[in-house]
């Protein structure tokens, strides 16, 4: 290491946005164009967590869709490491943006999109299973993951559709975080947590961290943005011009990705 290297010449980038333009087309209500994002540019690297800010409605959840590959935007490009690789995620046919997240990109949605009568344990060793991981040592890893997040065992073999918000958001997370992703897309992930799961949820965080995971949330809370944030990203409000530039370039809305 040279004397002028700072630990961050060291850190390999892992997410590279430039110049992303998203709006929407409103085709039930008169096809009219809004536009949320426009040139946002956001760079994050191995052990970075950037906290994305702003306003109610200023489009930050529509950052992190546009990163899971969930919206298709108008212009600009998402570049994110994937084995070695960067790959730009706009325009990348379905099937590779599915192995993306496969392996590389872990998104913590703000509610469990529950699947019904499949029990909870089961739900945080699919992702393990899928990766090839012996289903005995994913059930091991989902079990400890239960624990840390205080998941009564009672109700491990239960289905989450009746779980409280709070069990349902500890469930999404175990899910999510139960695999070591390189990248992490995380939406509120303490919302509806009492104090100590909101401290389990920093530390499993802070361990991502450690262990290299490149992370972009949305944390509004201050106490868990300022123990997991390294850097933070204004997401600005859309102004009434940007509706019109977008009105000149094609709506992507017809190609967003389910996810
Ligand atoms: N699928 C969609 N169709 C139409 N408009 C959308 C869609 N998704 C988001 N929007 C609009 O984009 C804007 C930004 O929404 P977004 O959910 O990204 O905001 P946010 O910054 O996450 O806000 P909050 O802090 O309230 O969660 C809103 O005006 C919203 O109505
Ligand atoms: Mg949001």
């Amino acid at each position: 290491m040279t004397e002028n290297m700072t630990s961050s010449d060291l850190a390999t980038q892992m997410i590279q946005v430039r110049n992303l333009h998203k709006s929407f087309t409103l085709h039930t209500q008169g096809g009219i164009e809004l536009s949320v994002l426009s040139s946002t540019d956001l760079s994050v690297s191995t052990g970075e967590c950037v906290a994305l800010m702003g306003p109610s409605g200023a489009g930050k959840s529509t950052v992190l869709r546009c990163l899971y590959g969930n919206y298709l935007p108008q212009a600009g490009a998402i570049l994110i490491r994937h084995k070695g690789h960067m790959i730009n995620l706009v325009g990348a046919e379905p099937r590779n943006v599915l192995a993306i997240r496969r392996e590389t990109l872990g998104y913590v949605s703000q509610f469990l999109r529950v699947i019904p009568r499949i029990p909870a344990i089961d739900l945080i060793c699919e992702p393990l299973v899928t990766l090839g991981i012996d289903p005995k040592a994913a059930r091991e890893k989902a079990a400890e993951l239960l624990t840390r997040l205080r998941i009564p065992e009672r109700h491990w073999a239960l289905a989450p559709a009746t779980f409280s918000g709070g069990e349902q958001q500890r469930i999404n997370i175990a899910r999510t975080m139960v695999v070591d992703y390189p990248v992490l897309l995380l939406d509120e992930p303490t919302a509806s947590l009492d104090a100590e799961n909101r401290h389990t949820v920093i530390d499993l965080i802070l361990e991502a961290r450690d262990r290299g995971a490149a992370i972009v949330g949305i944390f509004h809370d201050e106490e868990v943005r300022d123990a997991v944030c390294s850097a933070q990203h204004h997401v600005a409000v859309p102004s009434a011009q940007d509706g019109t530039q977008m009105n000149e370039m094609n709506s992507g809305d017809k190609q967003d990705l389910a996810g």
